[in-house]
């Protein structure tokens, strides 16, 4: 095995309490320093910084920019702050059970790689690099409308069954084209995605599409050989489309970016199947409110009738346990995967579920609840409540 004196003399200052005598500046550069291969990081920020070191600032910017001041990414963060752990004593623990059933099919783990468009100038294999780890890994993911390579081209990679992203563009026949190019590629699920009636206004990444588009080196995955829609978004969309999508659909349909009770309510009387709790990672409306504190609302109105997922700054096994004990049936990440398949491609996302799932049965066995069945809310409480 290689060894590198610099790093391992920057390992022996990590783990001496020297370091707490360092700046945060300083301890970044470390932690930039230290990770070498994917298998070397101890929990997800890490990759963050190798990906950034890694990638053009266009598409750094595209991973990490949020809309206006960024408070809304932000909130997505401090909001699990705000929660704390409730947990129990002497419960056997020797075997924890992360299974979690979502429309009649059993998944080992209630991880899901989120959509995130656009994955190539991230890494060349893509999309392609993400599926192959999250199957490796027995994870599902959703792929976007808006992805590099095709749904068709994913879902063969991944060998077993993905979710698919629809962006409604204002031209049916190409949302119909995509969907019917969804199910011939075996996705049983699309997500709609309803919280980008316009794009937001994200100031660090002003001309980053421009950008990026112009480093693909074909038309993204989807619109190979067609015309590009004239917009992802359609500021024209209402309720009525929940309609138009279930008649012309065989897939389930789950509506992404609900956070009122209201539109929960509203999207069990209009035939969702499901629903992922989303603000798009802070992307879109400024609304200063993290998912995880909308996430209670929208599970009360929607009183179990269809599964709730949640989206929204996801980085620790904590912050995955407190969704599941506010009722969310799964949850996904976005950035953090993109920041290891950026910083090591396929092993990188692979490490990144890896860690997350480890986390998430380590605080299962901490807080005496083996099964994702046993973790209820009063396992969570408000600080200062
Ligand atoms: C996204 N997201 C997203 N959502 C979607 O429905 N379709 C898409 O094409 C994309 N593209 C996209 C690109 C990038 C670079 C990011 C970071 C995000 C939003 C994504 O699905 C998810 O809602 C958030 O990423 C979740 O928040 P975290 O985990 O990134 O904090």
């Amino acid at each position: 095995m290689d060894v590198n004196p610099r790093r391992e003399f920057l390992r022996f200052l990590a783990y001496s309490p020297l370091i707490g005598y360092f700046s945060t500046g300083f301890a970044n550069a470390l932690e930039e320093e230290l990770l070498g291969t994917a298998a070397e990081a101890i929990n997800v920020f890490q990759f963050e910084p190798v990906a950034r070191g890694k990638l053009p600032k266009p598409v750094h910017d595209f991973i990490a920019g949020g809309a206006d001041d960024e408070k809304t990414m932000r909130a997505n963060r401090e909001a699990f702050d705000q929660l704390q752990l409730r947990v129990r004593r002497l419960v056997d623990v020797s075997k924890v059970d992360t299974s979690v059933q979502l429309f009649g099919v059993s998944h080992e783990t209630p991880i899901i790689l989120a959509p995130v468009g656009l994955q190539r100038p991230m890494h060349p294999e893509g999309e392609l690099a993400s599926a192959r780890g999250a199957a490796s890994r027995k994870h599902l993911m959703i792929a976007s409308t808006a992805s590099s390579y095709s749904i068709g081209e994913i879902a063969e990679a991944s060998g077993r069954p993905v979710w698919f992203q629809l962006y409604p563009t204002p031209d049916r026949n190409a949302t119909r084209d995509l969907l019917r190019q969804a199910e011939a590629a075996g996705c049983p699920v699309v997500a709609l995605t309803v919280d980008v009636p316009v794009i937001a206004n994200r100031e660090r990444a002003i001309g980053y599409i421009p950008a990026l588009l112009s480093s693909e080196p074909d038309p993204v995955g989807n619109f190979r050989g067609k015309t590009l829609p004239s917009a992802i978004a359609d500021p024209s969309l209402s309720w009525d489309f929940v309609a138009w999508l279930k008649a012309n659909t065989r897939m389930k349909v789950l509506l992404k970016g609900i956070v009122a009770h209201e539109d929960a309510k509203l999207s069990v009387e209009h035939g969702a199947d499901g629903l992922i709790v989303s603000n798009h990672g802070g992307r879109q409306e400024e609304s200063n409110r993290g998912t995880i504190e909308c996430l209670p609302e929208v599970v009360e109105a929607v009183q179990g009738r269809i599964p709730v997922l949640i989206d929204g700054g996801f980085r620790r096994g904590t912050d995955i346990f407190k969704a599941l004990a506010l009722g969310a049936a799964a949850i996904c990440i976005g950035r953090p995967y993109v920041w290891g398949l950026s910083a090591f491609g396929q092993p990188g996302v692979e490490q990144v579920l890896d860690l997350l799932r480890a986390e998430l049965v380590r605080t299962m066995q901490l807080a005496g609840t083996p099964s994702l069945r046993e973790i209820k809310p009063e396992f969570v409480r408000k600080r200062g409540g």
